[in-house]
């Protein structure tokens, strides 16, 4: 389809597994849609579905068309999914991750002109190792009463979060990393990870790195965010800081998120839920899965049209006249997405 306005685009036409997901899934992954259509962007979709399959030994994974999909596209984006409480399965974002190693969380946190909140100018990215730390599930009893929960630090998983961290700011025009730790304290867990995030400063001359203890970051983010660029960190200390970050801007609602995995595999997605509550109605706000959708087509090297969508998303939000009621209007997503679309072709 759009070849047929680009014939010179015909050669380069690449497809992404749109994985659109539960209760407001659909409905903003047709809104992405429609303004990549609008904006003539040059991939075509594979849309697959994630449900909880058993296998023949009883372990649960994704459905298998959907992993080849994505093992021949590499590229995803994906809508929320439900986790239904005791649906007897892990999470489905759980299985994803293990499925396809996705090691490192990157979410830019950036604020949106006309969308007013506590802070303006913020313009950071959290870089989080996703895959151990804190969070690799070894916990056990040592005697009644006393537990103990295992912090896994490696040093493979350290540096290729590091080494992840260093590219990104390459690739994206950053001119600084900075590494949040606790080496003070868990000297040789996160002095692990400190040092391998030294090791591929090194390698990166052209990038100011620095280093900074948790809880300073923690001050200075809420005193002042503009300070901050990059930020790269363990798993618990990201998990908590990114939210923290996305607060700043406006919440998840706005905060688009990408999930980079092993052998060209990534997938871009809204941190927001399922939304059951406005579910179907039309009602959703899909700013956030369109610019988790802007990020991978940076990641994909089509900056031109990723810059464009966001121009007109952003503009479409500060002229606050056709708003989601999230954002303090009164417009449904069709039209909030219509807007966004009339934008994006008078960009042309
Ligand atoms: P939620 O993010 O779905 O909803 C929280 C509140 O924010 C609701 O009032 C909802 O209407 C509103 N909201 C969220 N996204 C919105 C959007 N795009 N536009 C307008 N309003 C929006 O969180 P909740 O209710 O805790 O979770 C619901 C389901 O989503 C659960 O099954 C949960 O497991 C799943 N979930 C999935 C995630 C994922 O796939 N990445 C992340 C978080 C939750």
């Amino acid at each position: 389809m759009y070849a047929s306005h680009h014939s010179s685009l015909l050669l380069t036409l690449q497809t992404v597994t749109l994985i659109p997901g539960d209760g407001i899934g659909p409905e903003i992954s047709t809104a992405v849609m429609r303004i990549f259509e609008a904006a003539q962007v040059p991939i075509q979709w594979d849309e697959r579905n994630v449900t909880a399959i058993q296998g023949p030994g009883g372990n649960w994974m994704i459905p298998p068309n959907t992993k080849e999909s994505m093992d021949r596209n590499k590229i995803g984006l994906k809508g929320p999914l439900k986790t239904p409480v005791a649906a007897g399965h892990p999470s489905m974002n759980l299985l994803l991750r293990k499925t396809f190693d996705l090691y490192a969380n990157v979410r830019p946190c950036m604020s949106i002109e006309g969308y007013k909140t506590p802070y303006t100018d913020v313009d950071l990215v959290t870089i989080r190792e996703n895959t151990e730390g804190e969070y690799s599930g070894i916990e056990h009893v040592i005697v009644d009463g006393v537990v103990q929960s295992i912090k896994l630090i490696t040093e493979d998983a350290s540096e290729r979060i590091a080494k992840y961290a260093f590219e990104y700011a390459v690739n994206n025009q950053r001119s600084s990393v900075t590494a949040v730790h606790k080496a003070n304290i868990m000297r040789m867990s996160d002095g692990l990870f400190l040092r391998k995030c030294r090791e591929a400063a090194e390698n990166y001359k052209d990038i100011k790195f620095t280093e900074m203890y948790l809880d300073t970051v923690c001050l200075n983010m809420v005193q002042d965010p503009t300070q901050f660029d990059v930020l790269v960190m363990p798993n618990l200390y990201g998990d908590i800081l990114s939210d923290l970050c996305a607060g700043l801007i406006g919440g998840l609602g706005v905060t688009p998120s990408g999930n980079i995995g092993t052998n060209g595999v990534a997938i871009f997605e809204s941190v927001h839920g399922t939304a059951p509550d406005i579910a179907g109605a039309d009602l959703a706000n899909p700013t956030a899965l369109l610019l988790s959708a802007v990020m991978m087509l940076r990641h994909m090297g089509l900056h031109a049209h990723a810059q464009r969508i966001q121009t007109a998303c952003f503009n479409t939000i500060q002229d606050k006249r056709v708003l989601t009621k999230d954002l303090g209007g009164n417009a449904k997503c069709s039209e909030f997405t219509a807007a966004i679309c009339e934008r994006v072709q008078d960009l042309d």
